[in-house]
């Protein structure tokens, strides 16, 4: 079963024909919210609004642990993630879709890993390839299928949040080399790897960075919400033809 974690603008997922909720419960604490299970084509579901149905919980403040674990327990076997983020490289215009393949990771203070010692071993996990290349792949077979033009690997720059960036920060970021910025992709990624659930991303850009394009002077958060509607629609189609091509 595919695993869809929502994120700002795709809190619903109107082509999942939902059949049950499910509120779960973790070692962890709770999740953003009931899982979802439904179809989207013929292909059985489970959906997550990670910021809370009513996009209530901020970046910082969200259970990445139960909710990765809610959806291992529920029998998800692989995630894909849905994010919006701040368009840092040329080609990562506002309404641009990317499946990213590289991270670096500027949050702190979250609770980012399962492993915290007591009984249980230390244990690294190999992360070179943050994310999942065989469903980067279907991602990207699915979005051809769909006719949507899609950016094949950026590198997504995990921001803490919940405010946007200095463009100083942005200029910083990109000579780290990367290309755009998020709030969300991490701890979820690794976290996602420490259960070896297979993990991609599809990036929504939402906005150019601070400093950047018309965010020379200032980011213009509420245009956010239009940029977003649109481009979930093409998400939307891409998890459609990802759903039928299993
Ligand atoms: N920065 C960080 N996260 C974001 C942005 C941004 O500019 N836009 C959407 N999510």
């Amino acid at each position: 079963m595919l695993a869809i974690i929502g994120g700002s603008g795709l809190s619903e997922l109107s082509n999942l024909d939902v059949q049950h909720r499910q509120v779960v419960r973790t070692p962890y604490g709770d999740p953003s919210g009931p899982l979802l299970f439904g179809h989207v084509g013929s292909q059985q579901t489970v959906f997550l609004a990670r910021h809370g149905y009513g996009h209530t919980i901020p970046p910082h403040m969200v259970n990445y642990r139960a909710n990765i674990w809610a959806l291992k327990q529920a029998g998800a076997e692989a995630i894909v993630s849905v994010a919006s983020v701040g368009g840092i490289r040329a080609d990562l215009a506002p309404g641009v879709l990317a499946i990213p393949d590289q991270i670096v990771d500027y949050t702190w203070g979250r609770k980012n890993t399962f492993f915290e010692g007591g009984d249980t071993p230390v244990r690294h996990i190999d992360f070179t390839t943050p994310y999942d290349q065989p469903l980067r792949a279907r991602l990207l077979t699915a979005a051809a299928e769909a006719g949507l033009l899609v950016k094949d690997g950026a590198v997504y720059g995990a921001t803490q949040g919940p405010r946007l960036e200095t463009a100083a920060e942005i200029n910083r970021y990109e000579s780290d080399g990367v290309h755009m910025v998020g709030m969300t992709g991490m701890p979820e990624a690794v976290l996602a790897r420490e259960l070896d659930m297979p993990y991609a991303a599809i990036a929504v850009v939402a906005n150019w960075a601070a400093g950047r394009g018309d965010s020379a002077q200032g980011v213009a958060i509420d245009k956010f919400g239009a940029v977003l509607n649109v481009a979930m629609g093409q998400v939307r189609q891409i998890l459609q033809h990802l759903a039928e091509a299993e």
